[in-house]
């Protein structure tokens, strides 16, 4: 694991958009697996702001967001459809046909998970997926506990998720109980990992990212096992390594 540490968001983002930058330039059909949350937000802007100076083309790019809540359609603005066209999309030029994101409207959840894996199995596998962390470790939507589904699979939320991603809805009741996640698999078959973290309550989590053991009750704790894991983080959410 390659840990990088920025100063703050700002330098952190633009870090993170080099790299993705330049996975794009060296190869210009790449397959990336993109995530949400507040995280990535400043690394989307700087990716844009690339776009605009004509420094990075994604015609060819083809993307796989992480994960998506179950029961909200992409019109609603909590969505992680609305998400990336709202934050990263509708300014670049990648093509919709390229665009993959998982369907939480679905009511054959089973065939909408199993069709994803195929789909990034047939694109060539993911050459860098972007990771964000949840405080409790979770990457993509794969929550700790003593068993991992490694393919993409429904979850449960856990009540700690919950309340952390209820800042983004009007009270915690609104935030869905289940999700549709790319499985810990999938994750690690990525030729390229990225991980980013901002924040004071991040550091715990990062910590036991990078040094903690290996366990399914820290889901990012199982980057430790691969071999290209680049983790790009601001100085708070390094405090504790
Ligand atoms: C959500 C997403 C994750 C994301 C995490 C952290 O739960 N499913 O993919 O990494 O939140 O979000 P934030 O960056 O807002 O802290």
């Amino acid at each position: 694991m390659r840990v990088i540490i920025e100063k703050d968001y700002k330098a952190m983002s633009k870090k993170a958009a080099l790299l993705v930058a330049s996975q794009v330039r060296l190869k210009p059909d790449s397959v990336l697996g993109l995530a949400t949350g507040s995280t990535p937000l400043g690394m989307y802007d700087e990716l844009i702001e690339m776009y605009n100076k004509d420094e990075i083309d994604f015609s060819e790019a083809k993307t796989f967001n992480l994960d998506e809540y179950c029961n909200l359609s992409p019109e609603n603005p909590q969505s992680y459809h609305y998400y990336m066209n709202d934050n990263f999309f509708s300014y670049i030029n990648i093509p919709e046909k390229n665009i993959n994101i998982l369907d939480g409207m679905t009511d054959d959840v089973k065939r909408e998970c199993i069709e994803y894996d195929m789909k990034i199995k047939r694109a060539g596998g993911i050459d860098l997926q972007v990771l964000g962390i949840g405080p409790n470790g979770h990457i993509g939507f794969n929550e700790p506990g003593e068993r991992l589904n490694v393919k993409t699979h429904q979850v449960d939320l856990a009540e700690e998720t919950i309340e952390a991603n209820s800042r983004f809805f009007d009270s915690k009741e609104e935030v869905p109980k289940k999700a549709i996640t790319v499985g810990i698999a999938t994750i690690l078959k990525a030729r390229r990992i990225l991980l980013l973290a901002s924040g004071k309550n991040k550091a715990h989590a990062i910590k036991e990212t990078v040094s903690g053991h290996v366990s399914t009750q820290v889901p990012s704790s199982l980057l430790q096992t691969h071999p290209e894991v680049t983790i790009i983080i601001d100085e708070a959410a390094a405090e504790l390594i």
